[in-house]
């Protein structure tokens, strides 16, 4: 069968590296049966031919209007489709979607009609945030770290920046590689506006990954391994607290002298 990816190497990479995060997700068991979604901003990478290509059936709204996102194009998981299936075939079970010119409506333009993720409106609501901010990020992750959600089902860990703390110190990389830390969400129905709307605060308020409490992770960046990177760091160092825990003890965790230190020689942002 014919695939827009056939004759595009620049599109089949993006394509492709989604597929490879898309296994990692499964083999961590982050991404149980459809759990967890994707968009990349694939329009640096769409052809003529693409953009030519008529809609696979009819218009769908967004659920939000989203003026920076006119004309722009989506790679996105399939709304119920297996991230260990996108990861082996991405074109059956994901689409790339384009924006109509009213903002508030995308159509399928290739290469099946795979409805897009039901966390469309969050994706898009701040894929239209990044634009409006300038930001070279292209990336949305969102998935279901084990330990990670865990952890948000602890009140104290909700506080602000309570558990970015803890998390960055039970490791020097945690803070290096992810040094806006982690926000937090409070519980909201999966898939609402208002879910999306409370994740652009969060991502507003300096974060790159935030926690949707008793959820998952919602996770932006120049490029969805970079993404993924983030969140694994992230739940690296859970790892690292509930093996402490499990073995009987609260693990000490470095001083903020040696992770203000850590900021300083990497030149991290605030
Ligand atoms: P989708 O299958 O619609 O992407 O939903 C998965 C999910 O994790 C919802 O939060
Ligand atoms: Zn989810």
């Amino acid at each position: 069968m014919k695939s827009c990816l056939d004759n595009n190497p620049a599109l089949a990479r993006e394509v492709w590296q989604v597929a490879e995060v898309a296994g990692y997700l499964w083999q961590k068991g982050w991404a149980e049966r459809n759990g967890g979604n994707i968009t990349v901003n694939v329009t640096e990478q769409v052809d003529d031919s693409l953009r030519k290509a008529p809609a696979i059936g009819e218009p769908k709204a967004i659920g939000v209007t989203l003026p920076h996102l006119r004309g722009q194009y989506f790679f996105c998981k399939g709304t119920n489709r297996r991230m260990r299936d996108l990861a082996r075939v991405p074109m059956d079970n994901g689409s790339i979607i384009r924006i109509t010119d009213d903002c508030a409506h995308y159509e399928i333009i290739a290469d099946n009609e795979v409805m897009p993720t039901s966390e469309l409106p969050s994706h898009l609501s701040v894929h239209n945030y990044l634009i409006a901010k300038g930001s070279t990020y292209k990336a949305s992750l969102h998935t279901h770290p084990i330990e990670l959600v865990a952890m948000s089902h602890c009140d104290r860990f909700l506080e602000k920046d309570v558990l970015t703390n803890l998390l960055w110190s039970m490791i020097p990389e945690t803070k290096a590689f992810c040094p806006r830390g982690l926000g937090i969400v409070p519980y909201m129905l999966p898939g609402s506006v208002e879910l999306a709307d409370a994740t652009i605060r969060a991502i507003d308020d300096n974060y790159d990954v935030v926690m949707w409490e008793k959820h998952g992770v919602f996770a932006v960046g120049e490029n969805i391994m970079e993404a993924f990177d983030m969140v694994d760091t992230l739940t690296k160092s859970a790892i690292i607290y509930r093996d402490a825990r499990s073995m009987g003890f609260e693990p000490t965790g470095m001083s903020q002298a040696q992770m203000q230190e850590i900021s300083t020689v990497f030149h991290l942002p605030k």
